[in-house]
């Protein structure tokens, strides 16, 4: 198998560190524009390889999409991050260039790739790239529900002083700090809920933690995070390839699922070797069904601005 990252900044290059050391493709190939960054950090992972034990073939490249050829998963991070302050949704205006320009030429050269986006604004970003290419619509999945349920699972073992392996818990709709859901009613401690093990106040801040995740890390180190999204990503590439068929809170194009038509948006989906395989209906009680509703409405207020760039 072969797996192409495209963007060999911090996420980027998290990602590839990731995909390599689970040693789930022979072949990892590494691209950015910027002279010699995908190079150097080709080879600085190449250097792990003794010591993490792993084969992966893992080459850079300068922005030579022939390297990139037949791959069978490309991840697409470039673009630039947010600072700051700002919003993912505020990305738009260059990041949308970038990435259809970005998937046109991968496309060309593995014609049948499936597409992992984290560019933001990730969801519009998905649409984009699913519309511009023409492509099935199980072949483009948008990574960011699996890192905010990462960053959900965080924060409430955080509040109930357990470990994060013991939590479940899924977030879904926008990858948005005003769009995503946080699911409560349905995360769990080793299967009892997690109410049992904190009280309503706790629990809405966990939420309302949860939705910031990234922004309060962007303040913090002043850009966009890198390890829990590179590390998301790693899980994500690792279902499709492994052909795991992991239930994943991915965003994908719903045509009337979750009462949802023409968007993409993050719902629980069957990941496997075809790409997203299923969608899944866990059951949205009305006050998360109207939640959908409204993150439903703010992504395609984004999508809608992609017309007029
Ligand atoms: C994040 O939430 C990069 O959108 C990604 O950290």
């Amino acid at each position: 198998m072969k797996v192409t990252v495209v963007g060999a900044g911090s996420v980027g290059a998290t990602c590839a560190d990731n995909i390599a050391r689970a040693a789930i493709c022979e072949e990892l190939v590494l691209l950015d524009i910027k002279e010699g960054l995908a190079e150097g950090k080709a080879m600085d992972m190449m250097q792990t390889a003794a010591l993490l034990n792993f084969d992966t073939k893992i080459t850079g490249s300068t922005g030579d999409y022939a390297k990139t050829k037949n791959s069978d998963v490309v991840v697409v991070t470039s673009g630039i991050p947010r600072k700051p302050g700002m919003t993912r949704e505020e990305l738009i205006g260059i990041n949308a260039g970038i990435v259809k320009e970005v998937t046109g030429n991968i496309l060309r050269h593995s014609p049948d790739t499936i597409f992992v986006i984290i560019s933001n604004p990730m969801d519009t970003m998905t649409y984009l790239t699913l519309k511009s290419n023409g492509l099935p619509k199980n072949r483009v999945i948008g990574m960011g529900g699996i890192l905010d349920s990462s960053r959900f699972k965080y924060y409430l073992s955080q509040a109930l002083s357990v470990s994060p392996n013991d939590i479940q818990g899924m977030v879904i709709g926008g990858h948005g700090d005003t769009t995503m859901i946080p699911l409560t009613r349905l995360a769990s401690y080793q299967g009892t809920p997690v109410s049992a093990h904190a009280g309503a106040e706790v629990l809405e801040k966990v939420a309302a933690d949860t939705m910031v995740g990234g922004a309060t890390l962007t303040k913090l180190i002043g850009t966009s995070a890198w390890y829990a999204p590179g590390a998301a990503c790693g899980d994500l590439v690792k279902s499709i390839v492994r052909d795991e068929r992991r239930l994943i809170p991915c965003s994908v194009y719903l045509e009337g699922e979750y009462g949802q038509k023409d968007i993409c948006m993050g719902v629980p989906v069957v990941i496997g070797k075809k790409g997203w395989e299923k969608i899944v209906d866990i059951g949205l009680n009305e006050q998360e069904k109207s939640k959908f509703g409204k993150s439903a409405d703010a992504v395609r207020h984004m999508n809608d601005v992609l017309s007029t760039l």
